[in-house]
């Protein structure tokens, strides 16, 4: 067992792991779709569970809102704790018409308005991009459990308060179809650290139509995505 300043490991962590944000919804995950399931994490609440899927061993872990804490956690689960599949599970909210509340995006590329690469001094712009090992398979798994998902571009943003909301649609015009806090922080770290990353999101709402989810879609949407991430694996 292991410890960093933000993980003290009092269980196996595997190899896959699933990410939400939300601490809660890891241990929503671990409860409804795991079997043998060990709590590695507690601290800061960042809730890390190992189960069982179909006899795969898989984690899941609540990273936190942002690109500072999926930052955190993602630098210390590959680098102290080996893991080689990050797959986060999140939502966005939409900028494109096409993609309503409760359908599933899927980020091929992440976009940013942050300066979180400036640490690595890149002489351009880095594309952050998924792994396509892990994006080939959850196409197949949507496939197979019949869910439409759309892939593309999304924005990692600072803000999910902006002051100026009409950067919405410059994002929109270049055709990235969500907005999200996490992505691009999570695919540098993988590429940076030698680790397949892959972020899937349920849309919760949209932005340019003021729409968001009823509970109902909610669950359900949340489920879809929770079920497309455990069989892509
Ligand atoms: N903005 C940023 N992140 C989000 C949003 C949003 O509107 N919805 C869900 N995650």
């Amino acid at each position: 067992m292991k410890n960093t300043p933000h993980i003290i490991q009092t269980a196996e962590i595997a190899d896959t792991v699933l990410l939400p944000g939300d601490p809660l919804r890891a241990k929503y995950v671990a409860e409804n779709f795991l079997e043998n399931v060990q709590q590695f994490n507690a601290v800061r609440g960042a809730l890390g569970f190992t189960g069982t899927y179909n006899g795969k061993k898989v984690s899941v872990f609540g990273t936190g809102m942002g690109m500072p804490s999926i930052g955190i956690y993602s630098y210390e689960l590959i680098n102290v704790f080996g893991v080689k599949n990050l797959i986060r599970i999140g939502s966005c909210g939409s900028i494109q018409k096409s993609v309503k509340v409760s359908d599933i995006v899927i980020a091929m590329g992440a976009s940013t308005d942050s300066n979180y690469a400036d640490q690595y001094q890149l002489p351009g712009t880095f594309s952050a991009v998924a792994d396509f090992e892990l994006l080939s398979k959850a196409k197949a798994a949507a496939d197979e459990l019949s869910l439409n998902v759309a892939i593309g571009n999304v924005l990692s943003s600072n803000y999910f308060y902006c002051d100026d909301v009409s950067v919405n649609y410059k994002w929109a015009k270049m055709g990235i179809l969500g907005i999200e806090m996490e992505a691009f922080a999570l695919y540098l770290a993988a590429a940076r650290y030698n680790a397949k990353a892959l972020c899937i999101l349920t849309v919760s709402d949209s932005i340019i139509e003021k729409a968001d989810m009823t509970a109902q879609q909610r669950e359900n949407g949340l489920n879809d995505m929770i079920k497309l991430s455990l069989t892509m694996i």
